[in-house]
Formats: C-alpha cells, structure tokens, sequence
C-alpha cells in the first residue's frame, strides 16, 4: 500500500489528500468497520427510523418492535430510489415514492405495483426486501457493519465498550447536537483530538496556574488550589458548552470553604473524592442514574476519553460527556458531529435534538475549544501540500495516539484477516491522550 507508515512515527502527508488513498479507505476500510450510526434518543419508539449515511452507502436504521434494532440499505428494489430519508416513523413500513412500492418495518416487500407486468425472474422471493445490513446496539448507540464477515460489534470496539459501560453511557442523553464541515482530511480532523500536546499552544486558557502541586510542598495553598480547580471547571464548562456540566460547576462551587490538609497530595486527593461524591449524591438525589465516580476512579476506570476506532469518541467528565463523530466527505473534506452528554431525572429526559445542518468551521456558534483547534485546521490541511513537506514526524511519547491510529488504518488498507485486527483495535480502543507508540502485532 502506498504511503504507510514505513516508520511508526512519520506519517506521509499524501494520506491526507491523495485521491487513490482516498478510495483505498472506502473500499477497504469504511465497509470492514463497526460504525455509530445513530443515538438511541433518534429511534426511541418502535417503527421509529433514522438514516445514517457513510460516502456513498445510505443505511436506515429502524426500532422493532421489541426495541431491537435492525437495518437495511436505503434502496428500493425497483429502480433504487431511497426510501428514507433523515428519520422519522414507518407505521406502516416504507413506501417508495417513485412507484410505490412498499416494504414492512421489518423490510420485507409488501407491495410491488402491477405486479403481473413483471416477468417472473424479476419477482424472486426474498429478492424484493430490503437488503439487510448488520445492526447491533451499545452504548445509547445503534451501531452498523456493511461487512457480513466481520467479528460482532463488542468484539471489535473492547476495552473502550468496558470502561464505557462502567460510566453507564446508556443512561447519558443528548442535550445538544451540533455538526461541522470541516475543510480537512478525516485522519487529521481526528488526530487533533487523539492527543493532549497542543493544549498549550491551541488552549492557553486551560493551563491554569495552582492546580498542580508545586516543587515546595510549603508553597502549597488549599484555597489558591481550590480556586484554580473550579476556574478549570467554569473554563472547560464554558468552552465546550457542557462536558464539565453547569449543574457539577455548581456542585463544586458550593464545596468552595472545603477545609483541606496542608498536604499536597492529600489535599487534591480530598477535593477529588469529596468533589466526586458530591456530584453523585446530587445526581442520586435528583433522580438521575450515575456510577460511583470514587469507585471509577480506583478502578482505574476514570479517563478523559474513551476512543472508538474508527470514528468515534465519548469524553466523559463528571456526570456528563461530550461524544464526537467524524465522517470523510471527501479527501479534504470531514462532517465532524458533536454531541453534549448528560443525565435526567427518569421521565425528565429533553426531547430529542434536531439533526443539525452543518456549520461552517468559523461559524460563531462552535463553542470556544473547538473554534480554537478548528481554526488549525484548514491552516494544515493547506501547510501538507508544501511541496517540500514529506510526512507528519510524531511524538513518539505524546502522539503516539495519532501513530497508533493511523498504523491501524494502515492494517485494513492492507486487507489484514480480522484475527489481525482484532488485537491492534484492542489496543488503540481505549484513552489514546498521552499514549505511546504501541506494538499492534503487525
Ligand atoms: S424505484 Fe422504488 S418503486 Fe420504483
Ligand atoms: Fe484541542
């Protein structure tokens, strides 16, 4: 395959905008994949249904009646004509609007318009339905595979679906959906959230002075570290419109006179658990399901991100998260989606969002962080094509999440067997910030 990683740190920048590597992932890599097709929230009731669209395949993706799920390709068997479109509920099942064939909820051809105009080649059974394509659930997620051979969805997206399942994702609710085009490659869009290093740089309003212990421990000051840790939260509350939630601002501006030792360690040590605590004792009380945040912490269970190869992310903070999706529309061209995570009350859950029309990457309503790595990126997407830049040279220590991913890309651009992959998705489906390069077995 040209253009891999020969070295698992330089990455060639013609990844990133050369038309034949771009076709190579969409025959190689999109149709193997596990992918996030909808939320729940989409699909809630029985006969509900959402589209979900990848390149040039268009799946839709309907509740069954046992609140399963199942899905098709969104194609008429006549002449081809979608049947869906965005979402909405099939009461009756689908009617095409071309010549009004129709099809259950359950896919099957229930109707084919003068009939016995059709020669009898043309009338197969079983040939009339709806093509399936494989569906399974996790997460608050329904999740497709174009690919009858690949290994089922949980097998695919391990450790991240364990870690996630403690956070308890599927009692998490949208409480926004906002969507971004963004004038890059999907591989680079991703990568400027696979690692922390630019935070420094790209977010100097996050690197807050007294929230780390000092050289001198008699340096130390609670109250100083105090302040620091909830301007950190307001700062990460007001940047990503939720993630670190309003309501757990609150919570910790409320523990404000906490009395904490001198220690430095102990007194973080302290804030976090008491701080844990009480978010869950607010959560608990109001109604809402939460997991034990102490109990995620010692489990070593507490990350800032869990990653799912290959296009999907949940940051969870707190109570809450911020998920991501990204999809190529083209070489240099991605649809980044972002949802904010949080818990209801039973029975108090919002309505369901709207599906967002895109924004622009500048557009004024992306909340601050992102503005801030969006406005990197179209500056980048430009700097590869230099002509005398050859590869993207990576940290081996820092952004060994970016070298991790894209040497999984690599593995089914090489049309790897599953039994290959499997253990390098098992080593990169996880917190991919402050990683090392790792050996993925091939
Ligand atoms: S294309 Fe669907 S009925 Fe003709
Ligand atoms: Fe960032």
């Amino acid at each position: 395959m040209p253009y891999a990683l020969e070295l698992a740190d330089r990455a060639p920048r013609e990844r990133y905008f050369d038309p034949d590597f771009y076709q190579a992932e969409v025959e190689l890599l999109w149709p193997r994949v596990w992918q996030m097709a909808c939320r729940l929230e989409e699909i809630a009731e029985p006969h509900d249904f959402a589209v979900y669209d990848i390149l040039d395949q268009s799946i839709v993706v309907v509740r069954t009646e046992d609140m399963g799920v199942t899905a098709f390709q969104n194609a008429c068997r006549h002449r081809g004509v979608q049947v869906a479109v965005g979402r909405g509920t099939c009461e009756s099942g689908f009617t095409c609007p071309f010549h009004g064939w129709c099809y259950g909820p359950d896919g099957k051809n229930t109707a084919v318009t003068r009939k016995r105009t059709f020669s009898e080649h043309n009338l197969q059974p079983g040939d009339l339905d709806l093509t399936p394509v494989r569906c399974e659930v996790w997460g608050g997620c329904a999740w497709i595979n174009l690919d009858d051979d690949a290994p089922p969805l949980r097998e695919c997206i391990e450790p991240f679906a364990t870690i996630m399942d403690a956070w308890e994702m599927e009692s998490l609710r949208a409480e926004w959906w906002y969507a971004i085009r963004l004038p890059v490659n999907w591989k680079l869009a991703e990568a400027a959230f696979l690692e922390q290093y630019h935070v420094i740089e790209a977010h100097p309003q996050l690197v807050i002075p007294g929230r780390f212990a000092p050289r001198d421990p008699a340096q130390f000051d609670p109250r100083t570290f105090v302040d620091a840790e909830i301007h950190y939260l307001r700062t990460m509350c007001e940047g990503m419109a939720g993630m670190v939630h309003a309501n757990d601002v609150r919570i910790a501006e409320g523990l404000r006179d906490i009395e904490l030792p001198a220690d430095p360690e102990l007194a973080m040590a302290t804030w976090h658990r008491t701080f844990n605590d009480a978010v869950v004792d607010w959560h608990r009380a109001a109604g809402a399901t939460i997991p034990d945040l102490n109990e995620l912490e010692a489990n070593g269970m507490n990350q800032p991100m869990g990653y799912c190869f290959p296009h999907y992310f949940v940051l969870p903070m707190y109570s809450s998260a911020s998920s991501y999706r990204f999809r190529p529309l083209g070489p240099e061209q991605t649809l980044m989606e972002i949802w904010s995570l949080t818990r209801y009350p039973a029975g108090q859950e919002p309505a369901t969002p709207e599906r967002p029309e895109p924004w622009d990457f500048d557009d004024p309503r992306v909340p601050p962080i992102p503005t801030q790595d969006f406005s990197n990126l179209p500056r980048q997407q430009r700097g590869i094509h230099a002509k005398g830049f050859e590869y993207l040279r990576l940290s081996e220590q820092l952004e060994g999440g970016v070298a991790n991913f894209e040497r999984t890309v690599d593995g089914f651009l090489a049309g790897r067997p599953y039994e290959q992959l499997l253990p390098a998705l098992r080593a990169i489906n996880l917190n991919p910030l402050e990683r090392p390069i790792v050996d993925l077995g091939f």
